[in-house]
């Protein structure tokens, strides 16, 4: 049926009365990861996304902004089409209800369900949310203070009675419930499906379709003082879109993609509409869950509703798609924090993924001149590979976009952990290990061009980014996942590295957040402390520095090695009093006027610190990358070289005349120890 390498893919069509917010573009998200996935796997991919024009709610905004209907739609459309230019959707087309295509098949619909008897002209009155343009049944109504109030949105409903058109669906519900008992996936997840099969067996009311309340809509035809009601007008665009040709080839393959509010629509009003027409049903209707901010409800009287245009501007597109679709587990619902969001770039796409091309990269630079070495060995990284592809391609016909990226991750770690294993610099010091250096090397790059491949789906342009500094002019997003050989790559000559994702100063984003709303943030700050302290120059520091040059400012030039004799004895509660962690390095950083110092990044697990630390003479930034180390935590905060340094490194040292010949770092025996673990 379906499997014939079509995939028709659809987003909800959004109201237009409201401006586009997290959650729309969420849905339209995780449309376009699916829809680029698929045709990186050779399907003929049609998506579709568009707005919903008509019907009470458009009208009275218009009206309330001294607008026509059409004026209004007309502008506020556009909020849409932007958002998806910025968000980089790749739909295929988009389908206003407004649009000549869409009023005439409306209207041929509901012309062929009269004549066939399916819809006929009968009397309603009921509660009526506006709103959500819905009749409320009395026994879902809440009361409420006294007044009836919708119980999906609250709001106070009002009383309709009109003259309407009805649509006999109900008669088709057995035949709807063989259908979802024969398909158990054609509703996702399972928790959607059994709530759609228990509403079913429960009965349908024959429903309402037209209106003569309103203007705003498309008019019955042959009875034009009925407007046919929103939902059965909007529900028609997934049809309405396609011409004759297209409809023969992508109907039978459609998806639609909703929020789990609107699942009753698309599971039992559509499908039954599809019945009375004698169409295919959906091969699959994904339900996905509802986006909280900050724990709390998205509204415009809470003023939380977040704003994808901003996220976008303040952090990149491909943070923000990476983290919609990474952040939770697809169909369950979310929160919204923007420090999630930092974290999420800092630790995955910062660390993880930057830094595994950057090293890569560096090293096929200094010991390879910056071509790709070839090697045909299997590595654990090559052997982990195909795993890690249908791994990936069950998680994405699931719609389990967090699953697929986990993988993804899995797989970029597991490359970070190869570099830790090999010790590559070792090997290029060694004129034995070359062969060993251009297997480490190859396979580190292959890992990287099929990392680029996997993540293009959900961050498109990254993708096209990591391929230009791989050296590759290909586009990954128009690629094929099978197409893929590994070893292929050799060869290649690479560009220069450069930063994929800059990492966020967690410290200084938390103040400039604090700044912009004192209270809302302060809990998160406890841990954060006050660096502002007089700087002392470059010079001055350097001279202080030496091997551990955080700890203070004014620190005295170490003495030479002593005895244990010489030792001062503290007592237990002395040595309480220094503070000591296990961190790993994240990120090496040259200090332009300083010979002894590196800028270090180093990660704690529960926060990450800047460290300069006086160890440039004895390690490579590639070295001291990833590394595990001991940090003192609680010194004192200290300027140097004009970078605040929060934390010393240990480390153990052999000195002459009170200089380090040869350093060593301390680092625990045990590599899985987690971060920010004690040292006691
Ligand atoms: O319902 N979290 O349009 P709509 C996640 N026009 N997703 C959210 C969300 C949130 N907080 N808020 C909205 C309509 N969405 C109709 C659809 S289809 C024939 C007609 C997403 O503008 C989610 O996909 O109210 C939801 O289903 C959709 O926006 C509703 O958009
Ligand atoms: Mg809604």
């Amino acid at each position: 049926m379906s499997d014939n390498k079509n995939f028709y893919i659809t987003t909800p069509i959004y109201y237009v009365n409201d401006i586009p917010h997290i959650g729309h573009a969420y849905t339209t998200t995780a449309c376009d990861a699916i829809a680029r996935y698929k045709r990186m796997k050779g399907y003929d991919v049609h998506f579709l996304t568009g707005t919903d024009e008509h019907g009470q709610k458009i009208q009275v905004s218009a009206e309330a902004k001294g607008k026509t209907p059409q004026e209004l739609v007309d502008e506020i459309h556009m909020n849409f089409k932007k958002l998806w230019q910025v968000l980089n959707i790749s739909n295929d087309d988009f389908i206003r209800t407004t649009e000549e295509r869409h009023i005439k098949k409306v209207q041929e619909i509901f012309s062929r369900l009269i004549s066939q008897g399916d819809i006929y002209k009968g009397k309603y009155s009921g509660y009526y949310c506006v709103p959500d343009e819905t009749y409320v049944p009395e026994n879902a109504i809440i009361e409420h203070d006294g007044k009836k109030t919708c119980p999906d949105c609250g709001r106070e409903l009002i009383i309709m009675e009109e003259e309407s058109y009805f649509f006999k669906g109900s008669k088709y519900v057995p035949e709807l419930i063989k259908f979802y008992e024969e398909h158990v996936k054609a509703v996702m997840p399972k928790i959607r499906y059994n709530e759609i099969m228990s509403f079913l067996k429960g009965g349908v009311k024959e429903q309402s379709v037209s209106r003569t309340s309103l203007k705003w809509g498309i008019p019955v035809p042959g009875d034009e003082k009925h407007v046919i009601y929103v939902w059965f007008d909007a529900l028609i665009n997934y049809i309405s879109a396609l011409d004759d040709k297209d409809f023969n080839k992508y109907w039978p393959c459609v998806r639609h993609m909703v929020g789990k509010d609107i699942i009753r629509f698309h599971c039992v009003t559509w499908p039954l509409m599809l019945l009375a027409l004698g169409l295919p049903l959906p091969v699959e209707i994904i339900a996905h869950g509802w986006w909280t901010v900050d724990g709390e409800k998205m509204s415009k009287t809470r003023k939380n509703v977040v704003d994808p245009f901003k996220i976008v501007d303040e952090y990149g597109l491909h943070p923000f798609r990476y983290f919609l679709l990474r952040e939770v587990p697809f169909g369950n619902d979310g929160d919204f924090s923007e420090l999630a969001l930092v974290n999420r770039i800092n630790s995955d796409l910062a660390n993880d993924l930057g830094n595994l091309l950057n090293r890569t990269l560096q090293m096929i630079n200094n010991y390879r001149s910056g071509i790709v070495p070839g090697s045909s060995e299997i590595s654990p990284l090559s052997e982990l590979a195909p795993e890690i592809l249908s791994r990936v391609d069950e998680a994405m016909n699931n719609y389990s976009y967090d699953e697929a990226l986990k993988s993804i991750w899995e797989f970029i770690s597991r490359a970070n952990k190869f570099i830790d294993e090999t010790l590559p610099w070792k090997l290029a010091k060694d004129e034995t290990q070359q062969g060993k250096l251009d297997y480490v090397l190859l396979n580190l790059y292959e890992a990287l061009r099929l990392s680029g491949l996997l993540i293009a789906p959900f961050m498109p342009d990254t993708s096209k980014r990591l391929y230009a500094q791989l050296g590759i002019n290909s586009e990954p997003v128009k690629m094929l996942y099978e197409n893929f050989s590994w070893g292929a790559g050799a060869g290649t000559r690479i560009n220069k590295a450069e930063v994929l994702f800059p990492r966020i100063d967690v410290k200084a984003w938390h103040k400039a957040k604090a700044e912009v709303s004192p209270v809302a943030r302060t809990s998160e700050f406890s841990s954060l402390r006050d660096n502002m302290k007089a700087g002392v120059s470059c010079k001055q520091a350097e001279a202080n520095a030496r091997v551990f040059p955080s700890q203070s400012t004014t620190a005295q030039p170490q003495p030479a090695p002593v005895n244990a004799e010489q030792v001062n004895e503290i007592g237990i509660e002395d040595f309480a009093k220094v503070e000591m962690r296990v961190a790993k390095i994240i990120n090496v950083e040259e200090i332009p006027r300083s010979k002894k110092l590196y800028k270090l990044e180093v990660d704690l697990g529960y926060e990450t610190r800047t460290v300069c630390s006086g160890i440039k003479a004895f390690f490579s930034p590639e070295e001291l990358m990833n590394k595990r180390v001991i940090l003192v935590t609680n010194l004192k905060p200290a300027k140097l070289c004009g970078i605040m340094s929060n934390g010393m490194i240990l480390a153990a040292s052999v000195k002459h005349d009170g200089v380090a010949e040869t350093l060593t770092l301390l680092t625990p025996l045990d590599e899985n120890i987690p971060l920010g673990s004690k040292v006691s």
